[in-house]
């Protein structure tokens, strides 16, 4: 059975528009496909931790303190996700890679948060499919695949259907410090994703039908990153 670790950003899972409906969605589309392969979830902060995170800051944290915040937030959008997926998925978050292959024993779905300070769930995402030797590793973010640029900002932005894992890493370097949610994947996860191969799918995570055809491995609408 392959096995598939799926990062989901905050802003796909708790944007404040309709989260209910599509998490009750999602968790049914989970549970569906959860007898075709091994699950891994990795939720993200989204505007919660930005919250959180912006607020602190002027308070006067340092940055290690603030990924901290940002990482509980994680594991209390995970929790969502846990709450609607019922008796099929690990019941908290795992926090560390361990507990989660632990738990991967004897749940079909496993979810995570954010691990340590200095990265993002992206490269949690990663550094779980090197740990649990995934087949692949579904982005489910905000666009709809790897653009040459960031779409929101330019209109020029092409989308490429297919990229190498040198390319990825490049696109992901290019986005200043700090930028964060308009990185389309974590510089670090990117690397990470391209030391061990693990071929990386792209996919708008608010388009279900798209998601679950990633998670499946079948053709789908979105971007390819492997090391052809
Ligand atoms: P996210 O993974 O959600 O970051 O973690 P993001 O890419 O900025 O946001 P979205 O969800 O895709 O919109 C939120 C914050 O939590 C901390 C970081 O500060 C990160 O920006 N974090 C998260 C860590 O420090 N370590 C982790 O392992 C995960």
């Amino acid at each position: 059975m392959d096995t598939v670790v799926v990062s989901i950003g905050g802003s796909i899972l708790v944007p404040d528009d309709d989260d209910k409906d599509y998490i009750v969605k999602l968790a049914k589309m989970l549970n569906r496909i959860s007898g075709k392969v091994r699950l891994f979830i990795v939720v993200g902060g989204g505007r919660i931790a930005r919250y959180y995170i912006k607020l602190g800051r002027s308070l006067g944290a340092d940055e290690s303190y603030l990924d901290d915040i940002g990482i509980e937030v994680t594991r209390l959008n995970a929790r969502m996700l846990i709450i609607a997926l019922g008796e099929s998925a690990y019941h908290v978050p795992a926090e560390t890679f361990n507990e989660a292959l632990s738990a991967a024993k004897n749940h079909p779905i496993v979810i995570m948060g954010g691990t340590h300070p200095g990265h993002t769930t992206d490269a949690v995402a990663a550094m779980l499919g090197e740990r649990a030797g995934a087949t692949r590793l579904i982005n489910a973010t905000s666009v709809n695949g790897v653009y040459t640029a960031d779409p929101k900002k330019d209109p020029k932005a092409k989308r490429l259907k297919k990229v190498t894992f040198s390319q990825l890493i490049e696109i992901c370097m290019k986005v200043e410090p700090g930028a964060g949610p308009n990185v389309v994947f974590d510089p670090l996860g990117a690397k990470i994703v391209a030391r061990s191969g693990i071929k990386t799918l792209v996919v708008q995570g608010r388009d279900l039908a798209e998601l679950e055809k990633a998670i499946l491995g079948k053709p789908f609408d979105g971007t390819v990153v492997s090391g052809e």
